[in-house]
């Protein structure tokens, strides 16, 4: 079973469709559904809620191998942060940490100690090196990094010895989040002339070539850390 937020589009929707592909059932989290398949099928919920994601129930999957790959995520607004609505950084990191971090936490509660469990949350390289004008993502981003860490730290020493946790930072990729940067102003993103040009020298991964990085991180090599980057890792 393979449960995936954000499946609406861009690098969670292409990460669902190879499960899918495979044969394997996805269950996707999120506010819209746009696959059609057999072996789709949908929890709807706005992750910027708290109050709903609290809602979020899974079935019985003690017999089942389980991924959880936390993808949803937004940038937020692209401006200095004194110009925004304090409000903004709980909102990105509602999405981006808190959310996936709740899910997380209902499936470690609810699934047996001996479960095969792998949880992915995708990070960025923005949590690795700051961005001006994006202070709640690369926080959001870098605290992803910290979590997981954690994480598989604390599930070791709680015994649950068929576990993973990854951090997994995807590349500069191809999707509405890219379109949405490269619209920005350049007087609130200094930098937009950088992410402009990844597009227009064709540096930008698609959604697909992610997704098949992605599968042969976690299923095909040896899981000796917890963060990683899909740009070391080749098809
Ligand atoms: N694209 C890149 O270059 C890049 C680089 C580094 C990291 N990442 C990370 O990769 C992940 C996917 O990004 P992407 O580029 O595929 O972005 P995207 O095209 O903007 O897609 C974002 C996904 O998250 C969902 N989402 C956003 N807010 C939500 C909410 N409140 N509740 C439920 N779902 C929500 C969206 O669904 P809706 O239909 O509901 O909006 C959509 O399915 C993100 O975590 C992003 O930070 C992307």
């Amino acid at each position: 079973m393979v449960i995936i937020t954000g499946t609406s589009r861009g690098i969670g929707k292409a990460i669902a469709e190879n499960y899918l592909n495979l044969g394997e059932k996805v269950i996707g989290i999120g506010r819209n559904h746009t696959i059609s398949h057999p072996g789709y099928s949908s929890i709807h919920c706005d992750l910027s809620n708290p109050g709903l994601v609290e809602l979020i129930s899974f079935p019985d999957m003690d017999n089942e191998k389980v991924i959880f790959i936390h993808n949803a995520g937004i940038l937020g607004k692209v401006d200095y942060f004194e110009k925004l609505d304090p409000q903004e950084i709980a909102k990105v990191m509602q999405v981006n940490l808190f959310a996936g971090a709740a899910i997380l936490q209902k499936l470690l509660q609810q699934l047996p100690k001996t479960t095969s469990f792998k949880c992915v949350f995708i990070s960025s390289g923005a949590g690795k090196t700051p961005i001006a004008s994006w202070a709640s993502y690369c926080a959001s981003k870098a605290a992803v990094d910290l979590f997981c860490q954690t994480i598989q730290l604390e599930e070791q020493q709680l015994g649950r010895t068929n576990f993973h946790c990854l951090s997994v930072a995807p590349g500069v990729v191809d999707t509405d989040m890219q379109a949405a940067i490269r619209d920005t102003k350049q007087t609130s993103f200094s930098e937009v002339d950088r992410f402009k040009e990844y597009k227009h020298s064709n540096q930008l991964y698609s959604p697909e070539l992610v997704a098949g990085k992605l599968f042969k991180l976690v299923h095909e090599m040896p899981l000796e850390q917890v963060v990683y980057s899909l740009r070391d890792i080749d098809l």
